[in-house]
Parts: structure tokens; C-alpha cells; sequence
């Protein structure tokens, strides 16, 4: 597809027909918890296959390990957290490569395909979509109260439960009903990857920050001043082509703009579409999805962000 609109996978013809899908990504664990955290680098390095609309074919692991400080077991359980989130994608895990590393790291190469027909990039994003997103926001914030160790066993649980979720049934349905355009949500968090889309596509986006749902304890944690650098970076970032209405406070702006792990897809889908996308994908989900504004006519800025 080339290299111009940062989409989230690369795409190879093939011969038939199909389309091959590639894409690599691993990260340091951002919970105590090792199983747990094979099972979010493992849903997170899927997700970019499944945010063009692909199906995963199979994966090869990729790991960083201090063979000589930590137990051995706790590679076995981070491996196992992988294995186990494959299965449940449906695709073995055929390979891979390891190394002795100061720091553990852990991810996973994912090879699928998807029909030219039913590709989704983030390039196609008309003015009238409806934007939706499959997940809510907050794990970078979460996630930095858990190394800080003030995290809430709720907190904690909520954004687990949100990371370690497949974006598989978000890919399925979004196919079935002809979205336009769509990304996941991962580090440049919403608003970067929605300036991304807009970009790509030609268009800009209005955001009802009112319509945003973050993880319990995010918004607290946040006022509290627990923030990733990475999500300080975002918002500098995007203010450069972001109108904020002027009653979002600072951290409000950061809130939206939080670096995300293993988030969910944002979606642009014709408006006479987004209704029933999202009852048929809540009817079947523990998360729920929810619209959080529109595409409009490219404009003075990317992005708008309106707080009523
Ligand atoms: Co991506
Ligand atoms: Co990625």
C-alpha cells in the first residue's frame, strides 16, 4: 500500500486475488501479571491485521528475556499468554526468536489475508461517517498508576479486561456493514490516530467529548496528575491542527489524547449504518462500542473537539 498514510499493516498482492497482511509489534510488560501480559501483546499485535479488515493466518513470537535475573517460568507464562490469545483467534503460533535482554519484551509477527474487496484503510473516511470506537480509552493511564502502584484493583481489572479483549468481532462486523475507513487505537491514542485517518482521507472530524467513555478510576488518576510521557507527547503532538472547545480542561485534552495498549478500532461508517452496527456488536460483546462524533468537510483543523 506504500508508506504514506501510516496505515496499521502492510499489504502485498498476491496472485489470486487475495491480499497479504504483515504486521510486527512488541512491547515491555505494562502488567505485573505475565500470563496476563502475553495475553495483551499477543490481542495488540492482532489488532492491526484486524483493523484492515483481515483475518490472522498464523504468527511467530518474538521475546525478550533476562535469562539469568528472572525465573524461567515467567517467560513460559508470557508465552503461554500468547499461545492461549492466538488459540482464541483461531491461528497457531509457528515460530519464533528470543533473546537475553535486560528488560522483558514480548510480541508478536502476524501474518493474514483479507479479499481486495473487503479491505479497510484508513484513507476512505467521508464527510457524514459516523465515528465509533470498540473499546474505551485510558489504559496508558492505567497502566502508568500500576507501575506506580496505585492503581485500584478495579482500575486494574477494567483495563485488563479491555487489553486482553480480540478486536476479531469489531473486524467482522465492520466488514459486514461497509465501513469507510478504519484504525486502531494504540500509541498515539485517539486523537492521534484520528488525525492520521484524517489526514489520509482528506477530511476533518468533530469529537463530542461527552460521548467518550474512559476505564473507571482514568479520569481521577488523570486529574491526579498520572499521565504517560507518551500521552503529554500525543497532545502536544495534535494541537498543532486540533481545535479544543475551550471549556476542556488540560487534563480533559490529555484524556483524549492518552496513549493506548491493545485499544479498540475506530470506525467510520455511513451514518444509516452506525445504529445497527452498534446494537449488533453490544448484543455480542462484553465491551461496548459507542459513537463518539463525525466526519466532516476538511477544514481550517484536523480535528474538533466540542464539550457541551
Ligand atoms: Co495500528
Ligand atoms: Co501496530
Amino acid at each position: 500500500m506504500g508508506f504514506n498514510d501510516a496505515d496499521d499493516a502492510a499489504v502485498v498482492r498476491l496472485d489470486d486475488g487475495k491480499l497479504l497482511l504483515q504486521t510486527v509489534d512488541f512491547f515491555t510488560p505494562i502488567v505485573d501479571d505475565p500470563y496476563l501480559f502475553g495475553q495483551i501483546a499477543a490481542a495488540n499485535s492482532l489488532s492491526d491485521i484486524y483493523a484492515m479488515g483481515g483475518k490472522p493466518l498464523f504468527a511467530l513470537n518474538i521475546a525478550a528475556f533476562p535469562i539469568n535475573d528472572l525465573p524461567k517460568e515467567m517467560l513460559t507464562e508470557i508465552l503461554q499468554g500468547g499461545a492461549d490469545k492466538a488459540r482464541e483467534a483461531g491461528i497457531p503460533i509457528v515460530g519464533g526468536h528470543s533473546i537475553d535482554d535486560r528488560e522483558p519484551k514480548y510480541g508478536l509477527v502476524v501474518t493474514g489475508e483479507v479479499e481486495e474487496d473487503q479491505l479497510v484503510t484508513n484513507t476512505k473516511a467521508r464527510p457524514g461517517d459516523v465515528l465509533i470506537l470498540t473499546k474505551p480509552l485510558g489504559t496508558g493511564i492505567i497502566a502508568t498508576a500500576i507501575k506506580r502502584g496505585i492503581a485500584s484493583e478495579e482500575s486494574i481489572n477494567a483495563a485488563v479486561k479491555t487489553m486482553v479483549t480480540l478486536n476479531d468481532w469489531a473486524a467482522k462486523l465492520m466488514v459486514k456493514y461497509g465501513a469507510h475507513s478504519a484504525t486502531d487505537i494504540t500509541g498515539f491514542g485517539l486523537l492521534g490516530h484520528l488525525s492520521e485517518m484524517c489526514r489520509a482521507s482528506g477530511v476533518s472530524a468533530e469529537v463530542d467529548f461527552n460521548k467518550l467513555q474512559f476505564i473507571t478510576g482514568a479520569h481521577k488518576l488523570a486529574e491526579e496528575g498520572i499521565i504517560p510521557g507518551g500521552t503529554k507527547r500525543n497532545l502536544d503532538y495534535v494541537s498543532e491542527f486540533t481545535d479544543f472547545s475551550e471549556n476542556l480542561t488540560d487534563t480533559q485534552r490529555l484524556m483524549g489524547a492518552d496513549a493506548q495498549t491493545s485499544g479498540g478500532l475506530l470506525i467510520a461508517l455511513g451514518q444509516n449504518k452506525a445504529d445497527d452496527f452498534i446494537s449488533e456488536y453490544n448484543s455480542n460483546s462484553k465491551l461496548k462500542a459507542f459513537s463518539i462524533g463525525r466526519v466532516i468537510n476538511q477544514n481550517d483543523r484536523l480535528l474538533y473537539i466540542r464539550h457541551i
